[in-house]
This record gives structure tokens, sequence and C-alpha cells, in this order.
């Protein structure tokens, strides 16, 4: 196996300057480093991560879901091909390594190998993944979404708060909607296996001094708007036991949702984010109030059970103030293993290059969930300061990173070299 160590001349430099370079392209009036899907600086910073990685001797190019897909030719050019990456814009007042470690990174390997001498027997792509994070339209992983064939005619008809359709931003994007629902990889490009850094975003790998996780799986969404409908009143004169008070039904799911993710047997996570309320007087009982929620897990049978436990919860608490609900459900991505073959190949990696790892699941959602139907899904974490993500203050080491780029130059020259077997798919 080719062995990289992180001391790799140059690396830690170019890790360096390409995250910092990248994170000047962010939204100024927003906090944090705000590139969000579709805006002008996303739309800036994929050129810049175009040219990136073509001086890294990529041949690039865009499909028709809007990746990016940078090409490392192999030996073998029938041989079914290596995927790496993930994703370069960020959540609303994000900051700068979630998604970004996983697209330099995957540069920074192919500068890695090519600087090495060593030639894949397969062609390598290394993809910036269209918009990953969850958007105003509510659907997360746009690209990788597209590239597995999972993007659907209603996917493209959901509206924004102005009321503009996914269909609509793909135009004006420069995407042509209809050729990105139909840009399934599947039909084209055969894919041996899919492996994706990532930063851990949680504390787990800080706290037990870490350098490495090796995901085992990705938990599963499902999202909830719930609607309140309750009835208008004057806020002085209407008394206390006759109301319909649609916010405080509002207020008693929120905690309903939280009790739900506390109350998970293994692993379970459940926020509400968005509580909004279409009463704008403040002497008016609010009487029609939204809430926007998620509940994550790597359970998949607690999670195929929360629909039917929440929505009688809820319904309990609201009807004891006369409130009526309405629950939208939807799945984000169902819970997801990682392949044991991938997993394997990358413990193999670490346990050669002599760097400590761990299993770990995945709380956060990623690209790698939608590769997964296409090929052998494997992902690397690297700890994160303080377990802090989607916020300004998210950090990784350069150092961290650069062992995570070693972990994966390591595991793409293995899996170049090895069949994996069906059983090992999942
Ligand atoms: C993306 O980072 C998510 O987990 O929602
Ligand atoms: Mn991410
Ligand atoms: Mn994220």
């Amino acid at each position: 196996m080719l062995q990289i160590n992180n001391n790799v001349s140059g690396a830690t430099e170019r890790l360096e300057s390409g995250i910092a370079e990248l994170s000047e392209f962010r939204e100024s009036d927003r906090p944090g480093w705000t590139r969000d899907v579709f805006s002008e600086s996303y739309r800036a910073s994929r050129q810049w991560t175009a040219d990136r990685m073509r001086a890294a001797g990529l041949e690039v190019f865009t499909d028709a879901a809007g990746n990016i897909v940078g090409r490392l030719a192999g030996r073998n050019p029938n041989a079914p091909v290596l995927v790496t990456g993930s994703h370069t814009d960020t959540v609303d007042g994000g900051g700068r390594f979630d998604g970004v470690v996983g697209v330099l990174g995957a540069i920074e390997a192919v500068q890695q190998l090519r600087e090495s001498g060593q030639v894949l027997t397969r062609d390598l792509l290394v993809v910036d993944f269209l918009g990953e994070e969850s958007n105003p339209y509510g659907l997360s992983c746009l690209g990788s979404r597209a590239a597995a064939g999972e993007l659907t005619p209603a996917d493209l008809d959901r509206t924004d708060y102005r009321g503009v359709t996914l269909g609509e931003s793909f135009a004006s994007f420069g995407l042509d909607p209809a050729a990105a629902m139909a840009s399934h990889w599947a039909r084209s490009t055969p894919l041996h296996s899919y492996i994706e850094l990532h930063i851990e975003q949680g504390p787990t790998l800080e706290q037990r001094g870490l350098p490495l996780g090796i995901v085992t799986g990705i938990a599963g969404i499902e999202r909830l708007i719930a609607t309140f409908t309750g009835s208008p009143d004057h806020a002085g004169t209407r008394p206390m036991d006759d109301r319909r008070d649609a916010m405080v039904a509002a207020a008693e799911a929120v905690l309903a949702i939280r009790s739900e993710g506390c109350g998970a047997p293994n692993h379970g996570v459940a926020t509400t984010t968005r509580v909004e309320s279409e009463s704008r007087s403040p002497n008016v009982v609010p009487s029609l109030v939204r809430t926007v929620s998620e509940v994550r897990s790597v359970d998949s049978e607690w999670l195929t059970g929360v629909r039917g436990r929440l929505a009688e919860e809820i319904l309990t608490r609201a009807q004891a103030h006369g409130v009526d609900v309405e629950f939208n459900w939807s799945t984000d991505n169902e819970v997801v293993s990682a392949s044991t073959g991938v997993q394997d190949i990358a413990a193999g990696a670490a346990d050669q290059l002599g760097v400590p790892w761990m299993p770990i699941p995945s709380g956060a959602t990623h690209d790698a969930v939608h590769m997964a139907t296409l090929a052998p899904m494997g992902m690397i974490f690297v700890p994160s300061k303080a377990g802090k993500s989607h916020c300004p203050e998210e950090w990784t080491d350069t150092a961290d990173i650069a062992t995570g780029v070693g972990a994966l130059v390591s595991t793409l020259a293995a899996l170049d070299t090895t069949d994996l077997p069906p059983a090992a798919r999942n």
C-alpha cells in the first residue's frame, strides 16, 4: 500500500491556502461563512474550485446536475471508477470546513498520487456535488440526489419562501432541470466505490483523542412541518380557560419533539428549527402557527415509528388546547449503512499508516447517502474542535485534515486493487 504521511511536502500549505481562499467566497451581509446554493458567491466559488482541480492535473467538466467533476485517468478506461468528493456550499451562518475538507482533501489526494508517480488502474473522479446542505426548498444533496437518479418532478416543484420553485432556481443557475433529473450516473458510469472525507461535526473524536473515524452508517432524517390552527381572539379579554391558542399547542409540540429525541433507546436527536406565527399583533391570541422540525437516528426501527408516536403525542396535547393540527412529513433520507468492504479497507489503510481510529456513526447527512445507491460507500471523519459545526466557530486543525488526506490516499489506492464482492456493499 502507498505510504503517505501528513508531512507530505506542501500538503499543509496547499490545504491551508485552499481553505482560506475558498472561504473568501461568501455573502458579506450574512454571519459566518455563508455560501448558499445558487447564490452569486457560490457560483463564483465553483469557478475557483474547478480551477483548483485543473491545477492539480484533473480534467474537469460539469455534469447536467451542476456537479463539478475532475477526472484523473487510470490505466484501464473500462474499469469501474473510483469516486471521492463532497460539497462546497454552506448553511446560513456556517463554517469553513464542512464539505470543503472533502473537496479540497480529494484534490490534495490527487496531487499526492500524481507526485508519488502512482497511476491507478481505474479512473478517479473528484466531485464537488451541487448544494448538499438543506435549503429553503427543504431538500438536501441536490447534486448527489440527481446523480443517483433520485431527483423527482415533485422535488423540482418545491418552492422557497418567495414562491420560486427549485426547478426555476436550477434554470437561473444555468442548469436545465429536466436534464438534471435525467443525469442518473448509473446510466453512463459504472462505479467501483465511493469514499468521502469529512469533518466529524460532533465531539466524539476529540473527546477520545482519536485522529480518525471510520463511518459505520448515516442517520436517517424525518422532517415535519406541522400547522396549528386555533382561533383569533382579543388577548386582553378572552379568559385563559376559553382559548384556542395555536402558539401554546406549537410550544407543546416543540417539547414533545425534544422528549422523543431524549427518549431514543440507542441514538436519536430531535430538533425544532422554526416556529412561525401568522399573528402580527401582540394583542391577538395566535390562531395559525407553523413549526419546522426534524428527527434523526441511525436506528431505523425507532425512526420508522417516530411519525406515529409524535402524531399521537402532538395531537393529544393540541386537542387539550382546542387546536387542530395538520402534519406534513417528508423523509429527507433513510438510514444508510456504510459498506463493510469499504470500512475494512479504510481501517486497514489507517492501521498501515499507524493512525488510530474508531468506528463512528454519522448524525449529519452527506452526499454519501445518495452515492451509496450507486456503489459501495464509505466515509472517513477527522475531528471537529469542540464538536462545533454549522456555525462560524467550526474548526479542524490542518494537521488533522492532512492525516485524513493520507488515509484517503491509502484507501483509494487499496480500493483501486480490490474487487468488492456484493456482500461487502452493505
Ligand atoms: C447536513 O450537514 C446535514 O446533516 O443536514
Ligand atoms: Mn457536509
Ligand atoms: Mn452541513
